[in-house]
């Protein structure tokens, strides 16, 4: 038996301000795009901005249902639609944000389980890292290297 450690690093930001101009930007996309979201249940807004290869930034907003399980996070609408619009072009970075009509989030908004996994995906198959900007409506920001620095031991193609 032996006992092994895993650690990460990722990055603590301030304020919004502290970020460098082209995280400011694409985390301005992912604002907007929270504006759409569709979350008539929750109230809890989430937008999502890509930042691709070819500086093509592609957003998503959580999508919901009155069948719930049937509805969509924004990480995975923003993703799958870059993958559907740009095939076989690297994904740079996501940015992440979201805010509620019930109060104010003021911590960083994390990737749910399943938009992990989705994101490990694209990860593994541009064999390129995917870094995630994380943003409540006020508050730190947290920026991580990878998808899979915040999913270890992810479920992937190698096991079929
Ligand atoms: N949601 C996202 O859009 N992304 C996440 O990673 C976490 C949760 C959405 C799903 C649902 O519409 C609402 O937030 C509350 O769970």
């Amino acid at each position: 038996m032996k006992k092994i450690k895993s650690t990460f690093e990722f990055l603590v930001f301030e304020s919004f301000e502290e970020l460098s101009m082209e995280d400011q930007k694409l985390m301005n996309s992912a604002i907007e795009a929270r504006k759409n979201a569709y979350a008539p249940y929750s109230n809890f807004k989430v937008g999502a901005a890509v930042l691709l290869d070819n500086n093509e930034v592609v957003i998503g907003n959580n999508q919901e249902n009155a069948s719930y399980p049937s509805g969509l996070c924004a990480e995975r609408v923003a993703v799958f639609q870059a993958g559907a619009k740009f095939p076989g072009i690297v994904i740079n970075k996501v940015a992440i944000t979201a805010t509620s009509e019930k109060y104010e989030v003021a911590k960083p908004a994390a990737p749910c389980g399943n938009c992990r996994q989705s994101m490990v995906e694209y990860e593994q198959k541009q064999k390129a890292p995917i870094e995630i900007l994380m943003m409540g409506e006020k508050g730190k920001i947290i920026k991580c290297n990878s998808i899979t620095d915040i999913l270890p031991f992810a479920f992937d193609n190698s096991f079929l």
